[in-house]
């Protein structure tokens, strides 16, 4: 039986290499404009900021540090189920430390406001988020992120880290999948 797969034509393009590099950029300089010369933990959330990580760490630059954690919320679907769960927990402590939580994505918002509480707890100096996209249309807790790349429509996105039930992540760009 032949197996069912999207083609390149549900794939539109949203936001193009050039916009997301020049945005990222931006941030970066605002973001250690901000820090002033202090170093910073930045706090990358797998695997949907991976690629974002990547560039923005280098926008910032000065004296960096680099952790990891993993959580599940999707579960392959498009929809949040709402049951956040941390699958790689970071593998060092953050207390005392300026820490900048870098994500893909907030659509409910249930990911994040979870991962700011089980950080908080741990006595980082400071605690702020940089997103990457931000789609309002759905929240469901009163959150903003303190940086935000792009602020888009409500339609599920894939590339430059994002996936659908892993695929996409690899793409340059962010486009709207339409099923
Ligand atoms: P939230 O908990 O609903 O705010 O969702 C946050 C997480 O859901 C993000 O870190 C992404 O992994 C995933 N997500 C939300 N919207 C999208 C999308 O449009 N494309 C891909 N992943 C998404």
């Amino acid at each position: 039986m032949r197996e069912e797969r999207p083609t390149r034509d549900q794939l539109r393009v949203l936001i193009p290499e050039e916009r997301l590099q020049a945005r990222i950029k931006e941030l970066g300089a605002q973001i250690r404009a901000d820090y002033g010369d202090r170093p910073i933990t930045c706090v990358g959330v797998l695997k949907g900021s991976f690629m974002f990580m990547a560039d923005l760490v280098r926008a910032i630059g000065g004296d960096i540090r680099c952790e990891f954690l993993a959580v599940s919320s999707y579960h392959g679907g498009t929809r949040s189920t709402g049951v956040v769960r941390i699958t790689e927990d970071l593998r060092t402590p953050i207390e005392g430390q300026d820490t900048l939580v870098i994500e893909d994505i907030i659509d409910t918002g249930l990911t994040l406001d979870y991962l700011l509480r089980s950080l908080q707890v741990r006595g980082p100096a400071s605690l702020k988020t940089c997103c990457l996209l931000d789609k309002p249309a759905h929240r469901e807790v009163a959150l903003d992120s303190d940086y935000v790349g792009f602020s888009i429509p409500d339609e599920f996105v894939v590339g430059y880290g994002l996936d659908l039930a892993e695929r996409y992540r690899n793409l340059p760009h962010i486009a709207v999948y339409t099923p």
